[in-house]
């Protein structure tokens, strides 16, 4: 069941906190395109970072690489992009609303054998039940008598030039206004250099892949691999979506994780697939998406893409729907032997053990950072009721982030900011935590003020300087001891006594 408020709570949160905002928001903002703040862009690069980090240093079969965006035009004649890569788009011509074919679903309203007409509903999460309510209430509307029959879904790229004319638009409610699909192709256009003739057409990249693909010569005679291995890269996507949606789910900017991993022909590519789903679950999980929130989808033989001989995508369990986060594509060697093909240019792997020669296979792990980002939010945004020092009931907002890519490692407070010696102690411990991660001071507000604001933009640790760190701890462990604070633990809300000399020795591990 689709949830609305989470999505407008945490939108709203994004805003206010600084992760996300509209991207010109003062010129009214771009559909499909969004900048992130202090936090958002702290929180991204954290995410990019652990999947660099992992996938690529952590690893000695992957190395990485960074393209151009805008590539030789002939690249995507190759990659099929040029061809291919569009959606059918159908215009309502009374609203001026623009929407996938895909998205639209129709049913006839059949009584008694008879059709009566036709209802139809944007793609959700109840298509079915949606569409069944529409007819029931457009018999009533007509006053039509007889029994209806149970709606039969179809999608609009299926209606019969016959039935278009009678499927009411979307926007309006209303038939005759929608036109029959046609494909609308994703690139974003652009022109490279003066002249701007036929010639000069360039697109901004619409995935991150072919960059891989392309290199794939110079990495194996520069970069000592050897098969199986991959090739990895993280930038930005541009795809002119035609329905831009759900946030930062579906935009028409956006960044991707991508990584070829190339294997012999006649290699398992199944078991090889196999492990890289493993490896992305397990990598989602190492980042705080608990397994519970993700499932697998098989995509179907003849719902492949052009270059796929079997996908699986990562699911995710997002408030709008469970949706694609991360596929796994096994790709043959389709695109090595396009590029090979429409460059004229070998790109035959030389493998010296056995003395072959031959295009490898390729099983690509592709996802979106700021998918990912979503996804970290939603599975991390809690509302709890909790009780104050003063024994009273409030609302807490908190986002659960693993303390790897929280954006703000650490809330460092001096417990009153008008004693000196607390501040001085307070940045004393800024200055040494600050030099090996994101922290931030705040010495403005209750106490309990200060721990729910890094609650909210989930803050895993907090540290307070108070009267026991210059008096001496008052019991535990560290009784009679001056020179400990108050680590507060934002999940459980526990608090313990540790000497400052063991902070930074506790926090590094957790935090990177
Ligand atoms: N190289 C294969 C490829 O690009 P894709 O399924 O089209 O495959 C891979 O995209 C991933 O990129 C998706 O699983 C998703 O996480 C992300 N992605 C795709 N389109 C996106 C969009 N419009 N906005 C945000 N993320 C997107």
């Amino acid at each position: 069941m689709a949830d609305n408020s989470i999505m407008e709570k945490i939108t709203a949160l994004c805003k206010r906190r600084g992760f996300i905002f509209q991207s010109s928001e003062i010129y009214g903002g771009l559909n499909g395109f969004f900048d992130f703040g202090p936090l958002g862009a702290e929180l991204k690069r954290n995410i990019r970072n652990a999947w660099w980090t992992d996938m690529v240093q952590r690893r000695d079969d992957v190395v990485g690489i960074e393209s151009s965006i805008i590539m030789h035009p002939d690249v995507w004649k190759a990659s099929g992009h040029v061809d291919g890569f569009s959606d059918p788009m159908v215009d309502c011509k009374v609203s001026k609303q623009r929407f996938r074919a895909d998205q639209i679903f129709f049913a006839a309203v059949t009584v008694d054998g008879q059709v009566q007409g036709y209802v139809s509903i944007l793609e959700n999460e109840s298509v079915e039940s949606d569409l069944q309510k529409a007819a029931e209430t457009l018999k009533r509307k007509k006053a039509i008598q007889g029994t209806l029959a149970p709606v039969a879904v179809r999608c609009f790229t299926e209606a019969t030039p016959e039935e278009i004319p009678l499927i009411p638009s979307p926007a309006t409610g209303e038939p005759g206004s929608l036109t029959p699909p046609r494909d609308f192709n994703l690139m974003f256009q652009t022109q490279v250099g003066a002249l701007k003739d036929e010639s000069s057409v360039a697109y901004l990249r619409p995935e991150t892949a072919q960059g891989m693909f392309v290199d794939f010569k110079p990495v194996v005679d520069t970069g000592r691999v050897k098969l199986p291995f991959g090739i990895a890269q993280i930038g930005k996507s541009f795809r002119n979506e035609i329905t831009p949606r759900n946030f930062i789910f579906r935009s028409r900017e956006f960044e991707q994780m991508e990584m070829e991993y190339f294997i012999h022909p006649e290699a398992d590519w199944k078991k090889h697939q196999r492990e890289w789903i493993d490896w992305c679950k397990n990598w989602l999980i190492s980042i705080g998406i608990g397994a519970d929130w993700l499932s697998e989808y098989e995509h179907p033989k003849e719902k492949l893409s052009h270059y796929s001989r079997g996908t699986t995508d990562i699911m995710f369990k997002y408030p709008f729907g469970v949706q694609e986060l991360w596929g796994i594509a096994a790709r043959g060697d389709f695109d090595l032997s396009q590029h090979a093909k429409h460059s004229g240019k070998p790109l035959d792997y030389f493998d010296e053990a056995t003395k072959q020669k031959f295009l490898p296979h390729v099983i690509e792990p592709a996802v979106g950072v700021d998918r990912i980002l979503l996804a970290c939010l939603v599975a991390a945004y809690a509302e709890e009721t909790v009780t104050d020092e003063k024994g009273q009931s409030e609302m807490r907002t908190v986002l659960r982030f693993s303390p790897r890519i929280a954006p703000v490692k650490v809330g460092i407070f001096p417990l009153l900011k008008n004693k000196p010696e607390l501040v001085a102690l307070a940045r004393e411990v800024e200055t040494t935590l600050r030099a090996h991660m994101a922290v931030f001071y705040d010495e403005s507000g209750a106490i309990g003020r200060r721990y729910r604001r890094q609650d909210e933009i989930g803050t895993p640790f907090g540290i307070t300087v108070d009267f026991e760190t210059l008096e001496g701890a008052k019991d535990g462990a560290y009784a009679g001891q001056t020179g400990t604070v108050t680590l507060r633990h934002r999940d459980s809300m526990k608090q313990e006594r540790i000497p400052i000399a063991d902070l930074l020795g506790y926090l590094m591990p957790k935090v990177l």
